[in-house]
């Protein structure tokens, strides 16, 4: 392969005309899409128009006139389009964290008699820290931690909830979401998904799966910006049969009536809690629009080649450093990120910031770096990997200024 070679696929890449939706610096290549996606381009003049005429002039007017009262349910259907989901059965509101929350008590909810919340340790740690949360509040039931591999094998006549996220966060490896759900279905345990490092990189099918709930975020692939609404997804059968917790008024089945008592409003508009971010909505979507505008199969398959890519030439051009895969080899069985180990993985990661290829360090030693096929080209993935053989080639990353630790990392 040479650079030649990369320019060459750019130039035949279905998706080569989708980089123009997105601002990108000068000189950066981005890798990190999986953490916070880049910013639309239609997403200023579009947060512009909402504050200049929904907000400035339309003011308190434009719950109604805007649909401002609407924005989960119409963010949500798209969402749905997403993830293989029917229309009606996801909302965009707050956080994951607060989404899991939500959905967690409604899965713990309808299986009473059962006591074990099913995961795995290297499960996102809010997921864990959610899910004992809840477990402390509700009673009852208790977070038990099994091995990724041993999950499926771990699931008992004594399993409420089997609470899984999709797509490891740091090794990039995926569950087979319809043999889990269907494992779990067997008996009788109700699934939770957590979808942020899925949703918008793969097509998904939440439906044809039977999976019962899920979650996940906006700001990674879904590109809606920084702490942009999280979405939620709640399967018809259960939508009547629980009412969550988080009972707020914006949930209540006539807000505007202002009774002293909570009814919780049909379907998965329960799960609304509080007034949503107007502003926030208004970004997700058009990252949202941007992902529907194109084919999410023609998305996957970019995403696979570029991560191959990645891998063959780092292994071919880095070699002798010490880097370790830790992602699997094989496309179907990862998501649209790779991660490399080493044991100075925090520094290596500083040093090719500052030379402009922006990935991210995950504790306790792992380089990770995301394939968002919107916007990184063929030709990034070689001079990403050009920037890493220099870094450790140069012992570059030995300096001082790329040892101290960042608040984020
Ligand atoms: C798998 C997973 N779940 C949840 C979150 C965080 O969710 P939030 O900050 O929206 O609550 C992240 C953030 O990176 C994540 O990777």
């Amino acid at each position: 392969v040479t650079r030649e070679d990369c320019l060459a696929r750019d130039a035949a890449d279905p998706l080569g005309a989708a980089r123009r939706r997105f601002v990108l610096p000068e000189g950066v290549i981005y890798l990190d899409g999986n953490s916070l996606g880049p910013l639309p381009a239609a997403t200023g003049p579009r947060l512009a128009a909402v504050i200049a005429e929904e907000w400035g002039e339309g003011l308190i007017r434009s719950w109604n006139a805007a649909g401002w009262i609407d924005a989960p349910h119409r963010v949500g259907d798209k969402i749905a389009r997403l993830i293989g989901a029917r229309p009606g059965t996801v909302v965009a509101v707050d956080s994951t964290s607060v989404n899991l929350f939500k959905v967690l008590a409604a899965a713990c909810a309808l299986r009473p008699g059962r006591s074990t919340v099913l995961s795995e340790p290297g499960n996102f740690p809010t997921d864990l820290y959610i899910a004992e949360g809840l477990t402390r509040l509700a009673g009852g039931k208790r977070l038990k931690l099994v091995d990724w591999d041993e999950v499926v094998a771990a699931i008992d006549a004594d399993t409420a909830v089997v609470m899984l996220t999709h797509v490891d966060y740091r090794s990039g490896r995926g569950f087979d979401m319809g043999a889990v759900t269907r494992a779990a279905h067997d008996a009788g345990a109700l699934v939770v998904w957590d979808l942020a490092h899925s949703a918008g990189a793969m097509r998904l099918d939440l439906a044809g799966c039977d999976a019962d709930f899920a979650v996940g975020c906006g700001y990674k692939y879904l590109n809606g910006g920084p702490g942009a609404p999280a979405f939620l997804y709640v399967a018809p059968r259960w939508q009547e049969a629980f009412s969550q917790p988080l009972s707020g008024w914006l949930g209540h089945a006539a807000p505007f009536a202002f009774e002293p008592g909570y009814r919780p409003a049909p379907g998965v508009g329960r799960y609304v809690c509080g007034t949503p971010p107007i502003l926030s909505l208004a970004a997700l979507e058009v990252g949202v629009d941007t992902a529907l505008t194109f084919d999410l199969a023609a998305v996957r398959a970019k995403s696979q080649a570029l991560v191959d890519l990645f891998v063959d030439l780092v292994e071919t051009r880095c070699a002798g450093h010490g880097l370790r895969l830790a992602t699997p080899r094989q496309a179907e069985r990862r998501g649209s990120q790779v991660c490399f180990a080493h044991p100075d993985g925090y520094p290596m990661v500083q040093a090719l910031v500052a030379r402009g290829v922006i990935g991210d360090f995950r504790a306790p030693d792992i380089l990770r770096f995301g394939f968002a096929p919107l916007y990184v080209r063929f030709v990034d993935v070689w001079d990403a990997v050009e920037a890493l053989r220099d870094v450790l080639a140069s012992g570059a990353w030995r300096g001082e200024a790329f040892a101290t630790r960042a608040a984020v990392t």
